[in-house]
């Protein structure tokens, strides 16, 4: 009996130690980044352009982080979660009151909503449903081309596929939260992606390219669609990722959604897996030519892709031959990722290197143009991207070792 015991107490606490210093790596970066000062507009200046996406996305990660690990304590993690969510939804708050002023940025700003949602579901904050409608507000008033495609920025008559990463969450959460009854919001998502997939789509390699303008006057458009000539990997990896965390909020809403959702996820889904790279298992900045000449393996769109597949196939929105394809594919990238890019620091943060800094269609649009844009070393693309394909390994090893 005491023989017995003894050593069960012993092995007992020594692995519950074990595992309560065993940081996962998604909790890891996320400190990281939350101890750079990341992800938040810092008092006394103006957020820029593309600021509003680095906290959404980021702000996105750390809320995945506390729907699967509850406490930063059960992930060891180093940093108040909740705290950094308060701070950051705080930071940017005051610039998004005013409707007609959110069009003035990019559609990237939809994804702050996440972070609003989160404080007014459990402060019931007024600043934050006021911020929540008017981001609402300012979808009606966002410029359209001529299809009644939203324009993604300022550019007239251009839609990216980066938009949508932002638009379609936003809009399902908050129509489900404060707009049930509005049976038009289904159907306006579906032809904003269907706009996007009709004039971006590739046959030969069945990828979207980064954009179209609707009327054609781009010096890079094609004659034809409007589309832009490059398949850059974070854009696809924006419109693949909108996708799926689009079904996961799809419940609620008329059927054809979840089944046009379902369609083109399945659909591009096979494609990416198909471009990655057969050494590595990551995606090139310019997925439709790999080892040309300057082109490289990037870490935001891979990180991106990876995080898609892994998450498709966690919940059952792929075929059983895809969904293994699709888990094998992730697990191949990922430590890739992890090897490649991940830099250990001594004062124990986590680095992660290889983002492409950003591509515009406000350019020449041409290979030479995508792959000469700077390399940055911990940019949130990049980390929060990461935060989240970690996230979801780890649900896979926790799956299969449960
Ligand atoms: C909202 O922003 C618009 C455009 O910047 C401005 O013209 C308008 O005065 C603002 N409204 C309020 C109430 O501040
Ligand atoms: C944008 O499209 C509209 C038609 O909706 C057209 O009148 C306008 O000239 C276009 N703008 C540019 C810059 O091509
Ligand atoms: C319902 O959604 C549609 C599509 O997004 C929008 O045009 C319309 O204004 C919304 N209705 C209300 C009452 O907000
Ligand atoms: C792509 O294939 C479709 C169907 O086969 C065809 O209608 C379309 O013209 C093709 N597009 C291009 C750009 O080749
Ligand atoms: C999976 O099976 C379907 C139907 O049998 C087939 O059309 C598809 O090409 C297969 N996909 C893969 C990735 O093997
Ligand atoms: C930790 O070290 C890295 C690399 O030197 C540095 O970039 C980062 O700011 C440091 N973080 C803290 C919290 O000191
Ligand atoms: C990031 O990658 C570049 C290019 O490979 C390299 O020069 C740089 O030293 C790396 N940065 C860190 C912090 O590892
Ligand atoms: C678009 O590109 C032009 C030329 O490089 C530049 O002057 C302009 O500031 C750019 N516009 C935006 C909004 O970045």
């Amino acid at each position: 009996m005491y023989v017995l015991f003894l050593p069960l107490a012993l092995i007992f606490l020594s692995a519950k130690n074990v595992s309560a210093c065993n940081r996962p790596y998604s909790a890891w970066m996320a400190d990281s980044v939350i101890s750079r000062g990341q992800a938040v507009v810092q008092q006394g200046s103006i957020p820029s352009a593309s600021t509003y996406l680095q906290v959404g996305f980021f702000q996105s990660a750390i809320i995945r982080l506390i729907d699967y690990y509850h406490t930063p304590g059960s992930a060891c993690a180093q940093s108040d979660w909740e705290s950094y969510l308060q701070t950051s939804t705080d930071s940017i708050k005051p610039y998004l009151l005013n409707a007609t002023r959110d069009t003035s940025y990019p559609l990237d700003r939809l994804s702050t909503g996440k972070g609003l949602l989160h404080q007014y579901e459990q402060f019931h904050t007024s600043t934050a449903s006021d911020a929540l409608h008017s981001l609402r507000d300012s979808i009606n008033l966002q410029p359209e081309n001529a299809l009644g495609g939203y324009w993604y920025f300022e550019y007239p008559n251009w839609s990216y596929l980066d938009g949508m990463y932002s638009l379609i969450p936003f809009l399902l959460s908050y129509t489900a939260r404060f707009d049930a009854k509005n049976e038009s919001v289904s159907d306006d998502i579906i032809h904003q992606l269907d706009l996007l997939w009709t004039h971006c789509y590739q046959n030969e390699s069945g990828l979207l390219v980064h954009g179209y303008d609707a009327s054609k006057t781009a010096s890079w458009a094609n004659p034809i669609t409007g589309a832009s000539p490059i398949v850059w990997d974070r854009s696809l990896g924006w419109y693949l990722l909108a996708l799926v965390d689009s079904l996961e909020l799809s419940s609620s809403f008329p059927r054809r959604l979840y089944d046009y959702l379902q369609r083109r996820l399945i659909q591009l889904a096979e494609s990416v897996v198909s471009a990655a790279d057969s050494e590595t298992g990551c995606w090139w900045q310019v997925m439709t030519l790999p080892s040309k000449q300057g082109n490289y393996i990037e870490s935001s769109g891979s990180a991106m892709f990876t995080t898609a597949l892994f998450r498709a196939a966690r919940l059952g929105y792929l075929p059983e031959n895809l969904t293994s394809e699709a888990r094998n594919a992730a697990e191949k990238c990922y430590s890739h990722l992890l090897n490649t890019f991940v830099v250990k620091n001594e004062n124990g943060t986590l680095g992660y290197n290889g983002t492409v800094s950003v591509c515009s269609l406000n350019s020449s649009a041409s290979y030479e143009y995508y792959v000469s844009q700077p390399l940055l070393y911990n940019s949130i693309h990049g980390t929060a991207a990461f935060v989240q394909a970690s996230l979801e390994q780890e649900m896979l090893n926790d799956a299969e070792n449960s």
